[in-house]
């Protein structure tokens, strides 16, 4: 990939729209933590720990990573978890982010929801003083868990609607399908929060189209067997539904066995509205440049192909039609000094 292309794609602005907050914990900020808050860990070193992230599947995957937020307790906890991730976006260019938190992972623990929901806001409110970095929070329901479990948690969001723009349905896909919420999800949205819902991830598209159908869903997150029903994508490319794709979480999650067989290219050319995005940049080998970096020298992409990307990501967000014109004319700005 040449030097220029590398420099474009560094440089754009882009909006990142699928991001688990929880999934964006360092190992070192892990291990301070640990630490801080007297908890343990069972690796030893960092070093031990990074060797564990080695996995065959989605699942084997999530063990670790709710292990992980185990060390997370405090309000000050999840300010500083936010602001690292803020730090590291900033870096990439990303001038409007959109991040899903997991309530469920810490109520459980005995971690208030107001410290959870409080220490993110309050981070992403210095974000967007200090690094001008935009911003909306989103909250997710474990699939694991059943829907009983989903409203107690949409019950303490609701003090919270000025602060969570809206739901979305993350965790172990496969035998948990979309249909499992449909109560749920429909009483969110009479509450006015927006949906979103990870789909066709390792799941069939079958459960894309329960996400589209059941739940009403505005995005799907991941999305990418949707590429095995034609009917399915002549849907989203007609109602212009967006998949948010994250290319090296579906490398290392086994999704793909190499990442020049990825669909990103083949769902751009048949006009998908696609997004590249990082979803647990900590675990799985880089945050948003990193996953538009290598996936472009592996598909090949081009310049135009990033700047439809870049211009999706802003389109496929839940910004106002106004704060959208604005980022679409700072990325034709960008877009021009970098050609
Ligand atoms: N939670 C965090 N990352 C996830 C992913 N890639 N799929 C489902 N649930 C998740
Ligand atoms: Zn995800």
């Amino acid at each position: 990939m040449t030097e220029e292309l590398k420099r474009y794609i560094r440089l754009i602005p882009k909006a990142e729209l699928h991001l688990h907050i929880e999934g964006s914990l360092e190992p070192e900020l892990m291990f301070a933590m640990a630490k801080k808050n007297g908890v343990k860990i069972k690796y030893n070193s960092i070093e031990e720990l990074q060797a564990a992230y080695n996995f065959n599947n989605l699942q084997e995957f999530l063990n670790l990573y709710y292990t992980g937020a185990d060390v997370l307790l405090t309000e000050e906890d999840f300010y500083d978890l936010t602001m690292a991730y803020l730090k590291k976006a900033h870096e990439d260019n990303v001038v409007h982010t959109e991040i899903f938190f997991d309530p469920q992972t810490h109520t459980v623990r005995g971690v208030k929801f107001e410290s959870i929901v409080n220490g993110i806001i309050r981070a992403l409110e210095d974000g967007e003083k200090e690094m001008n970095i935009s911003s909306h929070l989103i909250m997710c329901f474990l699939r694991h868990l059943d829907e009983k479990s989903a409203m107690k948690t949409l019950d303490y969001a609701l003090d919270h609607k000025d602060k969570i723009i809206g739901v979305g349905l993350d965790s172990s896909e496969l035998g948990n399908p979309p249909s499992k919420f449909t109560n749920v999800f429909e009483r969110a949205q009479k509450e006015g929060f927006l949906t979103v819902a990870h789909a066709g991830e390792e799941g069939p598209a079958a459960y894309v189209w329960e996400a589209m159908d059941l739940l009403n869903v505005m995005r799907i997150d991941h999305g990418v067997r949707s590429i095995d029903d034609k009917k399915l994508i002549d849907e989203l490319v007609k109602r212009q539904i967006p998949l948010t794709v994250c290319p090296l979480s579906n490398l290392r999650l086994k999704v793909v066995s190499d990442l020049k067989d990825h669909p990103l290219k083949r769902m751009l050319d048949k006009n998908l509205m696609v997004t590249v995005n990082s979803d647990d940049p900590s675990y799985f080998g880089g945050y948003v440049n990193q996953n538009y970096l290598e996936v472009a020298h592996a598909l090949n992409l081009t310049k135009d192909d990033i700047l439809i990307l870049v211009k999706n990501s802003f389109t496929s967000s839940f910004l106002s039609e106004k704060e959208k014109k604005r980022f679409f004319d700072k990325v034709e700005l960008a877009d021009r000094s970098l050609r």
